[in-house]
């Protein structure tokens, strides 16, 4: 089976000629379609549940390929060994899992490289990555089913601090001004117009603490955001 255009793109930012470790493989088709074409020589995938692990292990015998795919059960990063993979990746998780499996397992800046494809919580993902010693490397966004996906490759570096438009939206992507950058924070603006104008309207509301931070979250937020939507 073919890969989506999300998982297209992950595939196009694995090193060539490392173990790739894929944390909730799932069906398992990033592994086997790297390995069929060779890019990689050996692939471990981690499945939390029993029934993508299933389904994964039954992909790679139908592909024939048990002698250089295995199929592991178990939580993040715990079913792996420090030294079996040189490079990990964690993709169409939310951004939080992906934190948790991350900092769980105190030797992953033995790695080469991280490649990690977070379905929400984008900016904190980056910010961790910022505080944990890693740097950004290569990043690339694509779009699919009227989705936007940004896809992040990281490796051992010296922090780097963030603005909140590079954490966003990512330094590389920034830097290389991609293609999809101003249509993807249009849509962002425009969602947050839309939460700010509710909050107007709910304005005559008693709000406590917590509300009145989410306000002033939300203007932060719009302020940058329209200085970035300008330099766009
Ligand atoms: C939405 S799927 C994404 C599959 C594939 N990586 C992709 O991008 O198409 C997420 C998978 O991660 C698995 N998963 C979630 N948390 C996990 C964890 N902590 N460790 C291993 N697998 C996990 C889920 O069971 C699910 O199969």
């Amino acid at each position: 089976m073919a890969l989506s255009r999300r998982l297209r793109a992950v595939a196009d930012m694995v090193p060539e000629g490392l173990t790739l470790a894929d944390i909730g493989t799932d069906h398992g088709l990033l592994l086997c379609q790297l390995v069929k074409t060779g890019r990689i020589p050996y692939g471990i995938g981690v499945e939390l549940n029993m029934g993508p692990f299933r389904r994964a292990q039954a992909a790679v015998r139908e592909s024939g390929l048990e002698s250089r795919v295995e199929i592991r059960q178990g939580n993040g990063l715990g079913p792996l060994k420090p030294g079996e993979a040189a490079v990990v990746a964690a993709a169409g998780m939310g951004g939080g899992s992906i934190r948790g499996i991350l900092e769980a397992a105190g030797w992953i800046r033995q790695l080469q490289c991280l490649i990690l494809q977070p379905m929400t919580e984008v900016a904190e993902v980056r910010y961790w990555l910022s505080g944990h010693g890693w740097k950004i490397i290569e990043e690339d966004a694509v779009k699919e089913g009227g989705k936007y996906y940004q896809i992040i490759k990281a490796a051992p570096g010296p922090a780097e601090e963030l603005s909140p438009a590079e954490a966003h939206y990512g330094p590389v992507l920034i830097e290389k001004r991609h293609p999809l950058l101003r249509e993807m924070a249009a849509k962002d603006f425009r969602v947050l117009q839309g939460i700010l104008e509710q909050m107007a309207n709910a304005s005559y509301m008693d709000e406590g603490k917590s509300e009145n931070f989410m306000k002033s979250q939300h203007r932060q937020k719009a302020l940058w955001m329209e200085d970035f939507m300008e330099w766009l």
